[in-house]
């Protein structure tokens, strides 16, 4: 620990004098590790004798969560990892610490089973952070107004694998930054797609592995790649569905769902859009709904769905040759891969 200090207040000394020179004074990139690490214990006097403040408070007044930051940064932003809390009310004691900045970056509670299910309307306590990370716990009940710490800073809500059965999904508009949101691997049985209307930032959508009924439709998302919604429970998706405005729109996933019709004006029409319809339960591809994707030079893989391979899929064997837009193990409910049927038996069609 000794060793730490002297590290630190060397760093200290070269940071706060700008004479980190690499020509005279090489420093092993060890060292650079360290100064990540916050370990500034009893070193605060030295810290102030120096002019400089230690953005994460002393150790003691935030343990189990463990504060970090970069020397480095200009910002003095500060990572909070608090997987380590016994309970909803640690994290409230920690937050309420002084910290002399509030520019914090990553807060992380994960791998945490110690049966924190709710998370307090006011738990974070007016404390903003970047990136959230709060994945594979017991976490069930996100209250209303628990979160609105993070609206104007939030880009990236990463809660995938918990047990949520209840999100406050009408604040989620006012997350005006938000590029990344994951919320796949819980429980939440329903999902309000109109909820995500005009999240102009969002880049990235996962709301797979829920089980989940979705209401509304997905629209007016301009930066939106990607949209994983595969393992839920919808069987029939309407016009309108994921009509989001974005052309950079790539993917959308939903395989393993139970899905038995798609209507015409389902989905965006972007080239280059992977649809992912494996394992539901269509029992024809219906033109007037996946021609317009196919002509776009979109493709779609329907792998183990039950397929009727009849006239009503006659028009992908066409001249314009759209099959090849089908992916490679789409078969008949006989188990035929479309590929290697002979076109001509759709001559009498
Ligand atoms: C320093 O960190 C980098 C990236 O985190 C790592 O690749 C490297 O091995 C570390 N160096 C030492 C000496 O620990
Ligand atoms: C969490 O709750 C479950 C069921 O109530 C109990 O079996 C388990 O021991 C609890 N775990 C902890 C870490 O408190
Ligand atoms: C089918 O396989 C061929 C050859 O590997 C590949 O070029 C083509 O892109 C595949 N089609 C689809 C729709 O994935």
């Amino acid at each position: 620990m000794k060793l730490d200090i002297v590290i630190l207040l060397y760093i200290v000394v070269t940071f706060v004098s700008g004479q980190r020179n690499d020509h005279q004074d090489p420093i092993p990139s060890d060292v650079y590790n360290q100064s990540k690490v916050c370990v500034v214990q009893d070193s605060h006097h030295q810290h102030e004798y120096y002019g400089y403040v230690p953005p994460c408070p002393d150790s003691e007044d935030n343990a189990p969560c463990v504060c970090t930051y970069d020397i480095d940064s200009e910002d003095n932003t500060m990572d909070l990892d608090c997987s380590a809390v016994e309970s909803q009310e640690q994290v409230k004691q920690i937050l309420k610490a002084d910290f002399p900045f509030k520019n914090f970056g990553q807060f992380d509670l994960t791998y945490n089973y110690n049966n924190i299910t709710v998370l307090e309307s006011g738990v974070f306590n007016g404390v903003s952070f970047e990136i959230i990370n709060i994945y594979y716990t017991d976490l069930e009940v996100v209250e209303l107004k628990a979160l609105n710490s993070w609206y104007e800073t939030a880009t990236k809500l990463n809660l995938f694998n918990n047990k949520i059965t209840s999100f406050p999904f009408d604040e989620l508009s006012q997350f005006s930054k938000l590029r990344y949101f994951s919320i796949s691997g819980n429980s939440l049985g329903m999902v309000p797609a109109d909820a995500f209307h005009g999240l102009t930032a969002l880049e990235y959508l996962g709301v797979s592995d829920n089980y989940a009924n979705f209401v509304g439709t997905f629209q007016d998302l301009p930066n939106l790649r990607d949209i994983d919604m595969f393992s839920n429970a919808l069987t029939t998706v309407s016009a309108n569905f994921i009509k989001t405005g974005s052309s950079y729109l790539m993917h959308i996933d939903l395989s393993g769902n139970n899905i038995v019709s798609v209507e015409p004006g389902a989905f965006d029409i972007v080239e280059g859009l992977e649809i992912n319809m494996y394992g539901n339960s269509l029992s024809t591809l219906e033109e007037a709904t996946w021609r317009p994707h196919l002509e776009a030079g979109g493709t779609l893989f329907a792998a183990y769905n039950p397929l009727i391979c009849g006239c009503d899929i006659a028009w992908l064997f066409g001249e314009d040759q759209l099959l090849e837009q089908i992916g490679n193990y789409t078969t008949c409910n006989d188990g035929e891969n479309l590929h290697d049927l002979d076109p001509s038996i759709f001559d009498p069609c």
